[in-house]
């Protein structure tokens, strides 16, 4: 369903200069999907492929992505995807702290304004900052992922947040893509799927 507020931050971000990460970047990738949806995927940075698209998570993750989705029944547009950050780092390094503390009011936004029952953070990134709202200091992901955490997150919103790995880390160990199965079966029965 078509969402204002939405639409505003899509405009907002197409602009967006609070820190220097649109200089190099060829599109902004603010983030799709179901705006009533009930799953909402957060991923760390806009690679390459969705820097060309302007569309999150349409490269080889990508893929892997809609494969776990639709191993619990799900397609793209039954949930909302996002990042951390909407404009892709130069050469695909990691968001730096000040990018992710300029970019996270957007963020911030969109889980206010899609209000999903359960949050997926997908990595260390996007799965520390979730964490420190409600005051869970994450080492690693390694040891909170498949973990369902609950909390307030923004004032008035009460989540459930799942960490994962970011499924480019199975593309590179394979031995990630095991848990991944597991945590998104998980994923699925907390929907009641
Ligand atoms: N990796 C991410 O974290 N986000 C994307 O959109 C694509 C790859």
């Amino acid at each position: 369903m078509p969402n204002e507020l939405l639409d505003e931050l899509v405009a907002e971000v197409r602009d967006c200069r609070k820190c220097r990460l649109w200089k190099q970047a060829k599109n902004p990738v603010p983030g799709e999907g179901k705006t009533e949806a009930r799953l909402m995927l957060i991923g760390e940075a806009p690679g390459y492929q969705e820097d060309v698209k302007g569309r999150p998570f349409v490269g080889r993750a990508g893929k892997l992505l809609d494969s776990l989705l639709s191993g619990i029944g799900f397609g793209r547009e039954d949930v909302y995807i996002t990042n951390i950050v909407k404009h892709r780092p130069p050469e695909n390094r990691a968001p730096k702290e000040d990018e992710i503390r300029a970019c996270a009011p957007y963020l911030d936004r969109q889980i206010r304004i899609i209000n999903p029952k359960i949050i997926v953070t997908l990595g260390n990134h996007s799965t520390g900052y979730i964490l420190s709202k409600i005051n869970v200091n994450v080492r690693g992901i390694t040891e909170v992922r498949g973990k369902i955490f609950e909390g307030e997150l923004l004032f008035g919103v009460p989540s459930k947040i799942m960490p994962t790995f970011h499924p480019a880390a199975a593309l590179y160990n394979p031995a990630y893509l095991s848990s991944l199965k597991e945590d998104f079966r998980i994923i699925g029965k907390e929907l009641g799927l």
